[in-house]
């Protein structure tokens, strides 16, 4: 026990000594090093991310309402994982930070404190300072003890629990990776400018936010993809187009689910409707799903089936990103859509259909009915006859 110990005490002072390294390196702006800082006498004892709220307010309610803030709480996370009994999840539910361990390397599961789920320390804490970026209005003197840093915007803060399933992988092969005018990593678009109100102590000035918006804001969700549809006699021409995401179109999480579906009238009246296509990378297990649109440029068909009103022709072109247009998938199963790249359909109705209603639907775990899945965007056809 008391050698295990004296073993993880070192293996904690190498890993330190590892980020203390690569920080004292410093890597591009801000050029100043942590060991180099001017450090306030005395920092303040902060145990849990509640201790930053009476100077922090704002970053405090936006993280608080975050699913960071929410990762240990979350009753859909509590449920698969057992209420935790599950330790594997733990590391990036509620995780000791990340400087700690040293950028870009795999967390360690926090032992107090879990209901604070990501917590403040995660990305921001590096020994008794706590790591800020370009925001710092000169106040080194903070009770917190901030040092400019560009650990904190760094990448590989993220990658640690983002690149499970490829994410970041997947925005390495997109514009926005490259340098220049067009860059945009992860906190270019999950963290929005904001403005924080003037203090005692400091005038107004720009922030970052700390709600994360995603797949959890509806304004985001929106904005991930675009749906374009024309009419033709009895075929409807749709286009689905990842113009909104810095990865795959749903990014992640492989419960997501997003469908493309047509509802119609039939000439006697009743509604029916079929799913024309599914983007998605599936669960492990689920075998025998292959995309039919393996690379870019592909084409294919298939029916759609509207029951006792019919069925109708499906043909489907993948329609390469102007930049990257060779790029791969990881998996054959997968049908997301990547950064930059179109699903382009064109769909022969049944004669029996006349009004036509086209969904593009967002569903947070694929078993969902089309009654429980988010409304991304819609269309309205009357159809020839
Ligand atoms: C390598 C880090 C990592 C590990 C380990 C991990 N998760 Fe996650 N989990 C994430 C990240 C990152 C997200 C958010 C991004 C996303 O939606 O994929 C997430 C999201 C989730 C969500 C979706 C929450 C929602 O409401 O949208 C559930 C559920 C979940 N995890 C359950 C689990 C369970 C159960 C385990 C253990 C078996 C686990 N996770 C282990 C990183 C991890
Ligand atoms: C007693 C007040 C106080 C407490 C408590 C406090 N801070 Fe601060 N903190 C400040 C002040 C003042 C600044 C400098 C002004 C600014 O940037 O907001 C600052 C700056 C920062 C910065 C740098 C922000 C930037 O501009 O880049 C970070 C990061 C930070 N604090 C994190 C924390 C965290 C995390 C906690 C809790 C663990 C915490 N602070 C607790 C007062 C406090
Ligand atoms: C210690 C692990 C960890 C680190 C570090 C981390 N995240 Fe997360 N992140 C998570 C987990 C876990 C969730 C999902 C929690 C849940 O939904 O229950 C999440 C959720 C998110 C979401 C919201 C997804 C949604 O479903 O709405 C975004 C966006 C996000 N993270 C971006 C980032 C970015 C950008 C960084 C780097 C600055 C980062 N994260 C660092 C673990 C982490
Ligand atoms: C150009 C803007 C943009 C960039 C860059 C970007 N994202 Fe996203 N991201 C989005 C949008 C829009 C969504 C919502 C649609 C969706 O879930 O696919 C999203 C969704 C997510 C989700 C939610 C996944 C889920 O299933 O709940 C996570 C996690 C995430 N992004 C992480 C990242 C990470 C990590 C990076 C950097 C490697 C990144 N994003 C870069 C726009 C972006
Ligand atoms: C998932 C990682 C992550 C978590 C969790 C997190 N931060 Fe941050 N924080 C960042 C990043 C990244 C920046 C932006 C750095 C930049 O662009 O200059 C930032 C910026 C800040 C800033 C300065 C900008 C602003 O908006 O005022 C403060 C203050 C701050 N964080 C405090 C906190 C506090 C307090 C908590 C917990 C309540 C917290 N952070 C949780 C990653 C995180």
């Amino acid at each position: 026990m008391n050698r295990l110990r004296l073993l993880s005490v070192i293996a904690v002072l190498v890993a330190v000594g590892a980020t203390v390294g690569w920080l004292s390196r410093g890597s591009g702006s801000p050029s100043t090093s942590v060991a180099e800082l001017p450090r306030s006498g005395k920092p303040m004892t902060l145990a849990r991310s509640s201790d930053c709220r009476p100077c922090h307010q704002e970053v405090y309610d936006e993280w608080a309402g975050s699913q960071h803030g929410l990762a240990y709480t979350n009753p859909e996370v509590q449920r698969l994982s057992k209420g935790f009994r599950d330790r594997d999840c733990l590391p990036c539910h509620a995780p000791r930070p990340i400087p700690e361990t040293g950028l870009g390397e795999r967390a360690l599961e926090r032992l107090v404190t879990l209901e604070e789920g990501v917590d403040c320390f995660a990305c921001h804490k590096h020994h008794d300072t706590m790591l800020g970026g370009t925001h710092i209005a000169g106040a080194v003197d903070a009770p917190c003890n901030p040092v400019p840093s560009a650990a904190i915007k760094d990448l590989r803060t993220c990658t640690p629990c983002h690149d499970q399933h490829k994410v970041v992988q997947d925005w390495k092969e997109t514009h926005y990776a490259v340098p220049g005018p067009g860059f945009k990593d992860c906190n270019g678009c999950h963290m929005p400018e904001v403005d924080r109100p003037a203090t005692a102590t400091l005038p107004a000035r720009k922030g970052k936010s700390h709600r994360f918006p995603a797949s959890h804001d509806l304004a985001s969700l929106k904005s991930a993809a675009s749906m374009k549809t024309s009419v033709d006699g009895r075929a409807v021409g749709i286009e689905v187009r990842n113009d909104g995401t810095g990865h795959n179109f749903p990014a992640d999480e492989r419960h997501r689910a997003v469908d493309l579906v047509i509802v119609a009238e039939t000439s006697t009246g009743s509604v029916v409707s079929a799913r024309i296509d599914r983007y998605r990378n599936p669960y492990r297990d689920e075998f025998d799903l292959k995309s039919p649109l393996r690379n870019p440029g592909a084409e294919a068909e298939w029916i759609a089936d509207f029951g006792a009103a019919g069925r109708a022709s499906v043909r489907a072109t993948r329609v390469a990103a102007a930049f990257n247009p060779n790029r791969k998938q990881h998996y054959a199963e997968n049908t997301q859509i990547p950064a930059g790249e179109a699903r382009r359909y064109v769909v022969v109705l049944p004669e029996s259909l006349r009004s036509v209603t086209v969904r593009l639907l967002y569903k947070r775990q694929p078993f969902l009915q089309d009654a429980e899945a988010i409304l991304l965007h819609e269309s309205v056809l009357r159809v020839g006859g």
